[in-house]
């Protein structure tokens, strides 16, 4: 196992105060039910920003809470790691927005795109800027305001999503230090970019009257492929990230997998050989919050006396891409 080069300081999250629950899509003219959406997904309820919140508004409060619980102040931080699906403008990158907001005035501040897996990457990115010796202090948010890229016409995709932002101070280790990130797994397919996506609205295809008429600037999934290469590759992922750590999935105190599907959550466990009840699940509250999931998770883990200092845990995501990842982290 390698020395660790990053910790993680402290933890926050910005959840929106609106509640939606699977029963309010009725009011939508929506053909779907409670019964559909819980059986198949796992989801009860899920936050949607009100107009004014915003993705960095989110990650403001989520950044803020992590650096008082780190006990790090704005002037701190040497890098700003954003993974977002839903910047709030295509430029400048929302990061910026977050380190002008905290005043961050010795940050480096960029977003990250790799969408449900973002904000892996982007502690795996922070963690190799640490390494590198580049920084001593980064923010790494994960922050998405999936109800404005969401069709709320489509059910099949709808009734999926939520709004949400978390974030972790991530600090270089001192000498000898046990506990940090332990390891870290990444990997791509973009032969399946078009299983979920947004096919409009970008520099090929910009927005226009036909992309509006269309809805092609909104997300678009084929869920029962997704699905299957979500089980495949979580617990490809999971493989991957426990054998760099030399653990096995009875090392681990708390598995806390990306939270799209409940199906999903339960087969990556079974894969991992660990068990329903070290697996941090609050899908049903939040719906997927794609790049949002697992801070948000880690946050409550923390708070719920779930995850403890010391506590060993394994992370993994798949999302749009394809991308995937994992890590093996103690607290
Ligand atoms: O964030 C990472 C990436 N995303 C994921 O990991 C999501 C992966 N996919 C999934 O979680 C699941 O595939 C879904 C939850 C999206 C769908 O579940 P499924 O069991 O794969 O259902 P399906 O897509 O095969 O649809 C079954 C039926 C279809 O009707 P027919 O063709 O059998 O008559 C759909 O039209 O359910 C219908 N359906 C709905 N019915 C009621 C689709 N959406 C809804 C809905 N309410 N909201």
């Amino acid at each position: 196992m390698k020395r660790p080069v990053a910790y993680v300081a402290g933890t926050g999250r910005g959840i929106p105060a609106k509640v939606m629950t699977n029963h309010d899509f009725a009011a939508l003219g929506l053909d779907t039910s409670h019964e559909w959406i819980f059986e198949r997904t796992g989801i009860v309820e899920r936050r949607i920003a009100a107009p004014e919140e915003t993705t960095c508004s989110m990650a403001v409060t989520a950044a803020k809470q992590a650096m008082a619980r780190a006990g790090v102040h704005a002037g701190e931080l040497d890098a700003i790691v954003l993974s977002t699906a839903t910047p709030d403008r295509l430029l400048p990158a929302t990061a910026v927005d977050l380190q002008a907001q905290l005043g961050a005035t010795r940050a480096a501040a960029f977003d990250l795109s790799a969408a449900c897996t973002g904000w892996l990457y982007a502690m795996t990115v922070a963690e190799g800027l640490m390494h590198s010796g580049a920084i001593e202090t980064a923010l790494v948010v994960g922050a998405e305001k999936m109800s404005a890229i969401t069709d709320w016409q489509d059910r099949s995709t709808c009734v999926l999503f939520g709004d949400g932002a978390g974030a972790v101070v991530l600090k270089r280790t001192q000498n000898g230090a046990h506990c940090g990130i332990l390891s870290t797994f990444m990997r791509s397919d973009g032969t399946l970019a078009e299983l979920l996506w947004r096919p409009a609205g970008g520099a090929a295809v910009p927005f226009s009257d036909a992309v509006l008429q269309d809805r092609t600037s909104y997300v678009k999934m084929a869920g029962r492929e997704v699905f299957k290469h979500a089980v495949r590759q979580m617990s490809e992922a999971c493989d991957r990230a426990l054998d760099a750590a030399k653990l096995t999935g009875s090392d681990i105190d708390v598995l806390i997998p990306h939270q799209a599907n409940n199906r999903i959550i339960e087969a990556t466990a079974k894969h991992a050989g660990i068990p329903m009840d070290k697996v941090y699940v609050n899908v049903d509250r939040f719906g997927n919050t794609s790049s949002a999931s697992i801070p948000i998770a880690i946050d409550e883990a923390f708070e719920r006396g779930r995850l403890r200092p010391g506590s060993t845990a394994l992370l993994c995501a798949f999302g749009a891409g394809f991308t995937w990842g994992s890590m093996v982290i103690r607290f």
